[in-house]
């Protein structure tokens, strides 16, 4: 049996920049290991966030193939994909997309309930998510009533908690200062020994990449193995 989260083969993706063919991403090979941990790094505008994107199949590659959990993403329902999404991915982005008009246990509770999952379980297990990420008496906070950081915790607790097969991670602490960053980055870390949910860190930051036991770096529309 295979233990493939992710993976991406032959994936082409280029943008039309004002008449010129822009090619961001070139025959892209990359498979994800369950429970695997791995950084992408890569000059600004090289395609890290558009490849986080097609894994995601939030956007379409010109070809290319790209499976979640061993399923071919391509070809799917809307509805399909998005089960198959909310089943087995998490997302962490830059800035926390925490839902504002709901609390920090209503946003972690969210895709437990859009999983089907009755009131009083996703209560509870976002509960116990929000214990471990350090915000059990944040509970009935809204995102505005939260720190950065305390956000970025609950925008994790948000992506762990359904426990998926992998979490994609687009510089989840580039808006922190280093301390919070490092404390996001190791919970990270810690929820993936616990969960076993593999993590796609896209980083700026080379000191958190290089604490990461596989470095990918983005080039000229490949992965290079650092
Ligand atoms: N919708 C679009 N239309 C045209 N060009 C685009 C589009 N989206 C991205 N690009 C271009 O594709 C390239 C890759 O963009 P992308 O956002 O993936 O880079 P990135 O590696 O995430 O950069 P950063 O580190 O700055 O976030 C850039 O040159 C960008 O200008
Ligand atoms: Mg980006």
């Amino acid at each position: 049996m295979s233990n493939v989260v992710l993976a991406a083969n032959g994936l082409n993706k280029s943008y039309d920049d004002a008449g010129e063919k822009l090619v961001v991403l070139d025959s892209l090979e990359l498979t994800v290991q369950a429970g695997e941990t791995l950084a992408i790094v890569g000059a600004s505008g090289s395609g890290k966030s558009t490849l986080l994107q097609l894994l995601a199949g939030l956007d379409t590659a010109d070809s290319g193939d790209v499976s979640v959990a061993g399923i071919d993403i391509r070809g799917l329902s809307p509805a399909k994909l998005g089960r198959l999404r909310n089943q087995h991915m998490g997302f962490v982005y830059q800035f926390h997309h925490l839902l504002p008009e709901f609390d920090a246990l209503e946003n972690v509770a969210m895709p437990l309930l859009l999983a089907g999952k009755s009131t009083k379980e996703a209560s509870e297990r976002a509960a116990t998510m929000l214990d471990r990420v350090g915000l059990v008496k944040r509970l009935k906070h809204r995102p505005s009533e939260l720190s950065g950081g305390e956000r970025q915790r609950a925008a994790v607790a948000r992506a762990l908690v359904s426990e998926p097969a992998v979490v994609l991670a687009d510089e989840p602490t580039g808006n922190l200062d280093q301390e919070n960053a490092m404390q996001v980055f190791e919970l990270m870390l810690e929820l993936n020994q616990q969960t076993n949910t593999a993590i796609v860190l896209v980083t700026h930051d080379e000191h958190l990449a290089a604490k990461m036991p596989r470095q990918e770096l983005l080039q000229n529309g490949k992965l290079v193995t650092l």
